[in-house]
């Protein structure tokens, strides 16, 4: 018993430690905080949240935290800091102005947090990866642009992004450089805005207001980005409106130059099919790009430390082709969305069901376990019983030995007294007493018989009823007894209580429902195989109970 409890233990111990170990083994995967400091709140970011975000989905365990500083340094320091202290295994910025957030990005490199540069650079030179477009190339591609637009003869105006910010003094300095390989073109004015269209409407107001004249000679404007291009091409439309006669171009026929080309509606590549913007240099955000090097570094796989992105030129000639394949891309993604969303919810069924199929092979096991320790009780039990079984034959074998011996004791008894009956004391007594009994009628002899059995009924039950137990009842020595009762009857005590006891069984047999081995012990015997051989030797066939 106590063995079956002990399986019990074992298999309930090694079952539970299973579960948590299954529990332990799904909730265990490596989770990594990806904390996103971005300098601004534009489209151009819109579109990169949303991208690293879908990323996610392709790399398990990814918590992204991303916070935006809306152009504000000491507001992205800030964030920075505050990513940090949330415990962030890895930082993507894009620091606003490449000296000012040093001290913000050094903190998370010194408390060595892996960094991505993205898209804009740092004085720091300790950062663990770079990733964006090269924007000396984008400066550089657009001011050769320019120059094939004008024959390289013109005008320029160029309207540089923030100040301090490292796009904007690379588009510069590659704008210049390509600009300078033209004697012909000339850059007659500058100013910077800080990336916002407002601040391109600023700028190039500001440059206007400085022209003076009636031949003012713009022929192509070149913003920092698509935004501030527009901005500037909003300010030269309310100008021309205003000084009416003092532009020698129009408006619509001057060439403005931006960078950004979002594909996005409202975005660079529709103001160019609009005819809005003359050509956008395309700046990628490429978020999945992102958070693949992301994760194989924060998974200790090789990566490039500099990641370049490729650019190219949209113009009237190939914008509508770009927004269509960008409206099948967005109509794929959302495709792929739906399917994510499905497989979401099938994921969690799965789990759900994993959990279920666990508890049931759980029961199940139980169950098993359980039938095995029933089975062994069983057997055990079974056991048992043959044993015991075999100890109630032996007993009863030992009784009906110790019954037939005492019988056999007692007949041996009668044999002597009869032995003893020529004894002459004894035979002058034992004559009295028969000539008392030859004396007495035949309804005292009935009265003596009659007493003698009543005593052996009133005792049936009792097995260890002696011919001594009668004798007392009777006020008789055993002799005496003997003498008298086998005068009478011709038989001995012993058979006449013997054949009393069989005969009361048989009257039993007939009218009771009870078993051979009830009435046996009914009847006064203590062995019912005994009973069964006394009985057969009597009425010479076995006794039959129900
Ligand atoms: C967006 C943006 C883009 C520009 C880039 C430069 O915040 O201003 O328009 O190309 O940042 O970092």
């Amino acid at each position: 018993m106590k063995h079956i409890f002990t399986t019990y233990r074992y298999a309930i111990i090694v079952l539970s430690s299973l579960l948590v170990l299954s529990c332990t083994l799904q909730t265990n995967k490596r989770h990594y905080i990806i904390g996103v400091s971005q300098c601004s709140e534009d489209s151009w970011r819109t579109k990169l949240k949303a991208e690293l975000e879908q990323s996610t989905y392709f790399h398990d365990g990814i918590d992204l935290r991303i916070m935006s500083a809306d152009d504000d340094v000491q507001m992205q320091k800030q964030q920075i800091h505050e990513l940090i202290a949330q415990g962030i295994d890895l930082l993507i910025v894009s620091p606003q102005q490449t000296h000012s957030l040093s001290d913000a990005i050094k903190e998370a490199t010194e408390k060595g947090v892996p960094v991505i540069m993205f898209d804009r650079k740092s004085d720091v030179k300790d950062y663990t990866a770079f990733m964006g477009a090269d924007n000396f190339a984008i400066g550089e591609m657009m001011g050769e642009y320019a120059a094939s637009q004008l024959g390289g003869i013109g005008n320029i105006i160029e309207i540089a992004g923030e100040h301090g910010s490292s796009p904007a003094m690379e588009r510069h300095r590659g704008f210049n450089e390509a600009i300078s390989r033209y004697p012909g073109l000339k850059i007659i004015g500058y100013a910077e805005g800080d990336w916002k269209q407002n601040s391109g409407d600023e700028a190039m107001s500001k440059i206007l207001s400085g022209m003076h004249g009636t031949d003012i000679a713009i022929d192509c404007i070149f913003g920092g980005n698509d935004r501030m291009a527009l901005g500037a091409r909003s300010a030269l439309e309310r100008y021309s409106q205003s000084h009416p006669g003092a532009l020698r171009r129009m408006p619509s026929s001057v060439i403005y130059l931006g960078v950004d080309a979002l594909p996005t509606p409202g975005g660079g590549i529709e103001k160019v099919q609009q005819g809005l913007l003359t050509a956008s240099a395309i700046y990628p955000t490429h978020g999945n790009e992102l958070m693949d090097l992301a994760v194989a570094i924060l998974q200790g796989e090789p990566f490039e430390k500099n990641t370049g992105m490729e650019t190219s030129i949209v113009t009237s000639a190939n914008a509508k082709v770009l927004l269509m394949q960008y409206k099948e891309i967005i109509t794929q993604d959302e495709y792929i969305k739906k399917m994510q969303t499905r497989v979401d919810s099938i994921m969690k069924e799965l789990d759900t069901e994993r959990t279920l199929l666990f508890f049931i092979v759980l029961v199940v096991v139980i169950v098993c376990v359980s039938l095995v320790g029933t089975v062994r009780t069983i057997k055990i039990k079974h056991r048992l019983n043959e044993h015991l079984k075999q100890k109630n034959h032996e007993l009863e074998l030992q009784k009906e030995t110790a019954e037939r011996q005492r019988d056999e004791l007692e007949e041996q008894r009668d044999k002597l007294i009869e032995a003893t009956m020529h004894n002459q004391q004894n035979k002058e007594q034992d004559d009295e007493m028969l000539y008392d009994d030859e004396k007495a009628d035949f309804r005292q002899q009935n009265e003596f018989i009659q007493k003698f059995n009543r005593a052996v009924d009133d005792n049936m039950s009792n097995s260890d009823l002696s011919v001594e137990d009668i004798g007392d009842i009777m006020l008789l020595s055993r002799v005496q007894l003997y003498r008298r009762v086998k005068a009478m009857t011709g038989k001995s005590p012993v058979e006449i209580i013997r054949e009393r006891r069989l005969k009361r069984a048989n009257l039993l047999l007939a009218d009771t429902s009870l078993s051979v081995s009830e009435i046996a012990y009914r009847v006064g015997f203590a062995s019912p195989s005994y009973f069964t051989k006394c009985y057969k030797d009597f009425f010479g066939h076995s006794p039959k109970g129900t």
